[in-house]
């Protein structure tokens, strides 16, 4: 396994795979792998073959971050990642540096971002005004210095693979998006790199984004539901976990994320919750 840091080695190695007729799978990630991320990996090279390369980047890309958020300690293990990655077969880590994706960016001599207009603008979008723009600046670069054939997203972040989608399609990026389903903990917990930061009550506590969202399918298999009726006995149900706090819960149309007025079966779910200061998110099909 190689691990690639300047992004002009990483452009020139994608090239010479690409002259060569190999098929190049990505993961994107922001490192402290996980299984989840791991899954990701197994789909690349499943896209890929035997003969294909699969890189995984891991980057903690500050443009997603709002300056009140958690870039500074968002946690790191490259040694563990890197270990990770070995076992996993990856061919290549690309691990660039603030340097080498936005030069200049901090003195003003980097300006130039990439912004999806429509599907970024609810739930995570409304939630994180500049989350979105940072997400596709950064994925787009990606593209560009890994030269993809395919790049694997998680389900858990729903709304990213849709925003990056429509980046593709709406782009020309000549890249087939995969998403691969969630991982969960044995109790329902999406896994997620951020669960770190839960100590062992809320930890306990993080299951209700599950338990919400479990309750909601129940429901809508039985009948059809006013979306804001849902909408508070879910909230009610969270709220009584006196360590989450509720942020958004939305049902919306899977293809255009709007929202509905009325949930019926194949109607989407997201939520975010705060469990202590950590932020949580899942979603489902209900
Ligand atoms: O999902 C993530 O980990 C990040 O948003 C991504 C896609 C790696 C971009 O930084």
């Amino acid at each position: 396994m190689q691990i690639v840091t300047p992004v002009a080695a990483m452009q020139r190695l994608a090239g010479k795979w690409r002259r060569a007729g190999a098929r190049i799978g990505l993961v994107p990630t922001m490192g402290y792998l996980h299984a989840g991320h791991l899954s990701l990996v197994q789909r690349a090279r499943q896209a890929v073959g035997a003969r294909g390369k699969v890189v995984v980047s891991i980057y903690v890309n500050p443009t997603q971050f709002a300056p009140t958020e958690d870039l500074a300690r968002y946690p790191r293990d490259l040694k563990r990642d890197l270990k990770l990655c070995r076992a996993a077969g990856v061919d290549v880590v690309f691990t660039p540096g603030d340097a080498g994706m936005y030069p200049g960016r901090v003195t003003g001599g980097y300006s130039t971002y990439v912004v999806e207009e429509k599907l970024g603008r609810m739930m995570e979008g409304a939630a994180r005004p500049a989350h979105f723009r940072g997400v596709t600046t950064v994925v787009a670069k990606l593209f560009n210095l890994v030269l993809p054939d395919v790049a694997v997203f998680g389900q858990k972040d729903f709304q990213q693979a849709a925003v990056v989608r429509r980046m593709v399609a709406d782009l020309n990026f000549p890249v087939k998006i995969i998403v691969a389903p969630t991982l969960r903990q044995p109790d329902g917990l999406a896994l997620s790199s951020r669960n770190k930061y839960l100590n062992p009550g809320q930890r306990g506590q993080a299951v209700i984004l599950f338990c919400a969202l479990q309750a909601a399918k129940k429901t809508v298999a039985k009948k059809s539901v006013s979306a804001a009726r849902l909408k508070q006995q879910l909230q009610k149900m969270i709220t009584a976990a006196p360590l989450a706090r509720l942020d958004y819960l939305e049902f919306f149309d899977p293809q255009t994320l709007e929202p509905v007025s009325k949930v019926t079966p194949g109607v989407h779910m997201a939520l975010a919750v705060y469990v202590g200061k950590t932020r949580l998110i899942d979603n489902a099909e209900l």
